[in-house]
């Protein structure tokens, strides 16, 4: 493994050496069209270490990111205002494919976002997720609890270079025409949603609530109908998604429109 690494990398550096010293190569390289493309492709592959194969010196801190990713309710409670807990809807800590994945994050921030207009770290990404997702409160950034979720996304995205384009991350949008009709979308919570997430949306104890006091708040990702749809069209039922792109339409804007928290930005 490690063998392999140095050769790839020695690859890359007698590419670059190549380039310094040929003026074609080096126009080849502003155009876009370095040697350094292929190797980014080949270089994107899912596979995301497990955590309790974190080195030594590091291994207790991924281990209680990993953990309060798994069960936010004990791990990290005095932050969190409702009953979710992230592998809710990152399932397995993000460390899946099918899911709102995590893997390989720690090489795509710091970002762009829309919602502040300008770029954002990872601590500020996840302060969000605990203000909104989790309808709770923010944590202190040299804290353990965040430094020990840092430490979590950057072992799971060990091997992924840095601003690659890595394909399972963030949710692919629907597109439809459809025009999302609320009666229909009861209809389906009831047939489909309930017998997991219970007749009124509030929870079971297999599946957590879509709404109520216990869910997300109105300034959750989550809330937003491309999300939900989204999400519910990918994923839902869980280990089984079912739904064409209409019902998921359909039953994300009768779950969106359900009564839940609202966002306090005074947290
Ligand atoms: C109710 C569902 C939900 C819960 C619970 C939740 N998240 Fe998220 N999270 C989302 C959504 C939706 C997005 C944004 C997806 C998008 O915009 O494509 C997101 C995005 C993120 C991102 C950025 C991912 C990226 O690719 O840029 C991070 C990091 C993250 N969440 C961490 C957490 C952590 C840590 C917790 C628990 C404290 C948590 N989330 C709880 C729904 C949730
Ligand atoms: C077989 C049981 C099952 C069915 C049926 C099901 N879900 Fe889920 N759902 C789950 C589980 C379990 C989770 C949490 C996953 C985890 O923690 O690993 C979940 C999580 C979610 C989440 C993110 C967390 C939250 O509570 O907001 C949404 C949104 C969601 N489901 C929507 C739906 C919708 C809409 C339907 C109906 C189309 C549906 N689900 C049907 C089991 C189910």
């Amino acid at each position: 493994m490690l063998s392999v690494a140095l050769i790839v990398a020695g690859a890359g550096l007698y590419a670059m050496l190549g380039t310094m010293a040929s003026p074609p190569a080096q126009r080849a390289l502003m155009a876009g069209g370095s040697p350094g493309r292929s190797l980014t492709a080949s270089a994107v592959v899912f596979a995301p270490p497990r955590p309790q194969d974190a080195p030594e010196d590091i291994r207790e801190g991924v281990m209680l990111g990993y953990n309060i990713l798994m069960d936010t309710q004990t791990y990290a409670k005095e932050y969190v205002g409702n009953q979710l807990n992230c592998r809710n809807c990152h399932f397995n800590a993000g460390r899946e494919r099918n899911t709102l994945s995590l893997v390989g994050v720690a090489a795509k921030y710091p970002k762009y976002r829309k919602r502040r207009k300008y770029v954002t770290d990872l601590v500020t990404r996840t302060q969000g997720c605990f203000q909104r997702s989790m309808n709770g409160k923010t944590l202190p950034p040299e804290g353990r609890h965040m430094q020990a979720i840092m430490a979590y996304y950057h072992w799971i995205s060990k091997g992924l270079p840095i601003y690659a384009d890595i394909p399972w991350l963030g949710l692919k949008k629907l597109k439809s025409g459809h025009k999302p009709d609320q009666a229909k979308g009861r209809e389906i919570f009831d047939q489909v949603c309930s017998r997991c997430h219970g007749p009124d949306g509030q929870g079971t104890e297999i599946a957590p609530p879509l709404w109520g006091p216990g869910s997300f708040n109105d300034g959750a990702g989550m809330h937003k109908m491309k999300n939900f749809s989204a999400f519910t069209h990918h994923f839902m039922p869980k280990n089984n998604p079912t739904l064409s792109v209409a019902q998921a339409l359909d039953v994300a804007v009768y779950s969106t429109s359900q009564p839940r928290p609202h966002f306090d930005s005074g947290k």
